[in-house]
């Protein structure tokens, strides 16, 4: 009789917590992004309800939550990645709490960093980067402080403003030279990885799919040496 907040993972059906799938093997409701992978959203139980690949407001959603919350049925409401990294999970769960609905939050891998983990780029690693710098690449960025942070840049939602994005670090003192990389559809078998200069990323990224990830720094540069047997595989086939 509660609502849980779930974690899907970045993309690879796998990735989701043992805990998140037990939840959708026996919920009343799912309600999904429409994003999450059909594999996730098959796991629940036949004749469960299932919302999510319609698009809804927000404001639907939390409506939804509520009511099927207050109906005393298990809902599982399910988002990619982590639902309180960019996920307007935290909105959701006030939702609830304001409505008396009890919810608990089950965590998910989120894209953060498992996203550049399976483009062999690891967001922090000794003598080279033990700072993340976390924004959202669409809406106003403060390049001055970004420019400045040092360490590892993740840009959520980047993809339609890499150009402006990197123009704007470039002016504000961050090396043209600075490796970047860009990953579209992270973890799934549709991923796609570009490394580039900072100052070349947005030509050389042209055409890539969303979702994808926008990673500045040199942990980049260790891309190369670290790439996995997994993505290898992916790249032959
Ligand atoms: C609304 S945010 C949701 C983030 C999610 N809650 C998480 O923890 O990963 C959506 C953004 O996450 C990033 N993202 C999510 N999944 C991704 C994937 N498989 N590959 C690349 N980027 C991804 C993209 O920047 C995308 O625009």
């Amino acid at each position: 009789m509660t609502v849980f907040l779930v974690g899907a993972g970045p993309g690879d059906p796998g990735l989701i917590t043992a805990r998140g799938l037990e939840l959708i093997r026996v919920c009343d409701v799912l309600i999904h992004d429409r994003l999450v992978a059909d594999e996730l959203v098959a796991e629940a139980p036949a004749d469960a309800i299932r919302i999510g690949r319609e698009r809804l407001a927000q404001e639907e959603i939390n409506r939804l939550l509520v009511l099927y919350g207050r109906r005393g049925l298990d809902v599982v409401r399910l988002k990619g990645g982590d639902p309180f990294v960019f996920g307007r999970g935290g909105e959701e769960a006030l939702a609830l709490a304001e409505a008396g609905v009890p919810f608990e939050v089950v965590p998910g891998v989120s894209s953060l960093s498992a996203v550049p983990a399976s483009a062999g780029i690891p967001i922090t690693h000794r003598d080279v980067s033990a700072k993340v710098t976390i924004v959202q690449g669409h809406g106003p960025i403060d390049f001055r402080s970004l420019a400045g942070a040092g360490g590892t840049i993740v840009l959520f939602m980047a993809l339609a403003g890499l150009a402006e994005i990197a123009a704007g670090l470039v002016a504000h003192g961050l090396p043209p030279a600075t490796p970047a990389a860009v990953i579209s559809n992270g973890t799934t078998r549709a991923q796609e990885v570009v490394t580039a200069p900072l100052d070349e990323i947005a030509e050389a990224a042209a055409g890539l799919a969303s979702p994808a990830l926008f990673v500045i720094g040199d942990v980049v540069g260790l891309a190369a040496a670290l790439t996995s047997v997994r993505e290898m595989i992916a790249l032959a086939s």
